[in-house]
């Protein structure tokens, strides 16, 4: 198909689900003080983001940043509007998270046995097994789940991942349940190739609007992933503000694509946001200099220079 074609098929309007708060922070050595992670998640949503991936109920040993999640989402402002959102990788995970009024949780298989064991301690069906549990208690407490696949486009311990693996997590997970599942570029080796050739196998079966994109920008492929994403009717991308990030079991592996960016290019593309690019570069500064470092953020730093 012509770049035209595809160009006019291309979505009026995304959705940019904001994981800054947990993958952006959870990697991160030093203890960000609860009201620094307070600030943040308002300072997003004041910016315009209607989802915020806040926390993580997981073994705090394993992510000990994540350890205050539950004192996390008791202080959140809540802005009406605003999905505040967390990672549960089991019932024990869920329970915390619905006691701690999280409007919405995530699940996180893997698409290879070694990132599973490295990251979640079990293989990809155990996972899935724990997964179902999550599912039945979030359906009768009425909390709705997403998906993560990681590693799509490659895994740190076992190298390229075959997009029928993919397509076969995917499955499960929206079988299960999942409104819609992540596919996560972990370790950022996906080129527009890979991506495309991924979104073929993946697209024959599922629907667009049940998948959503969660590019980590280590090799700097992310934009041009989105790109090919949003050409293939893909509307919901997941980003951190500053490009904050990285994943403790994916050595290597740097943030996450920054929103400001991809909020950049959507703008130059005409495709709505809802985002204030002001409000968020701001929202990135604020969160670097708690950190004592620049924002990650390529358009942040440019703007910034051209002030
Ligand atoms: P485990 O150690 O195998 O768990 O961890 P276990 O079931 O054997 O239990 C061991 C201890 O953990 C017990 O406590 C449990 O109660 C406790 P003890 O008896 O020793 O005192 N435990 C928990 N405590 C609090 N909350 C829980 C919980 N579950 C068990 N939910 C587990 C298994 C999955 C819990 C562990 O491996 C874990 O927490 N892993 C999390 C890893 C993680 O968060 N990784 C980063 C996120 S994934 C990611 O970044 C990728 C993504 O961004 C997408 C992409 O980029 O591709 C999503
Ligand atoms: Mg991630």
């Amino acid at each position: 198909m012509s770049l035209s074609k595809k160009t006019m098929d291309l979505p009026q309007k995304v959705t940019l689900v904001e994981v800054g708060p947990r993958d952006g922070l959870q990697n991160e050595s030093q203890t960000i003080p609860l009201s620094a992670k307070l600030q943040l998640i308002d300072d997003l949503a004041t910016a315009g983001h209607t989802v915020i991936e806040a926390g993580s109920f997981v073994n705090p040993k394993w992510i000990p940043q994540m350890a205050d999640s539950e004192a996390v989402f008791a202080n959140i402002e809540r802005r009406s509007g605003v999905r505040y959102t967390a990672l549960t990788p089991n019932l024990r995970g869920f329970e915390r998270a619905l006691a701690a009024g999280v409007d919405e949780v995530a699940v996180f298989a893997a698409c290879s046995e070694a990132f599973s064991q490295k990251n979640i301690n079990c293989s990809i069906d155990e996972s899935l097994q724990r997964f179902a549990e999550v599912m039945a208690a979030a359906t009768k407490a009425n909390i709705p789940v997403r998906g993560y696949a990681s590693c799509v486009l490659g895994c740190p311990y076992e190298g390229e991942v075959s997009p029928q693996v993919v397509a076969e997590v995917t499955g499960k997970l929206l079988d299960m349940g999942c409104y819609q599942v992540s596919l996560g570029d972990t370790i950022g080796t996906g080129t527009a190739g890979s991506m495309a050739r991924l979104l073929d196998v993946l697209l024959a079966d599922h629907d667009a609007k049940k998948i959503g994109i969660h590019c980590h920008d280590t090799y700097g492929q992310a934009l041009s992933n989105i790109l090919i994403a949003l050409q293939n009717g893909i509307s919901t991308f997941d980003s951190s503000v500053a490009g904050l990030g990285g994943c403790p079991y994916a050595k290597g592996a740097s943030g996450n694509v920054a929103t400001e960016d991809v909020v950049y290019m959507l703008n130059g593309m005409g495709i709505e946001t809802g985002i204030d690019l002001d409000k968020l570069i701001a929202a990135g500064n604020r969160i670097s200099d708690v950190l004592g470092r620049a924002s990650g953020s390529r358009t942040s730093l440019a703007l910034a220079v051209n002030e």
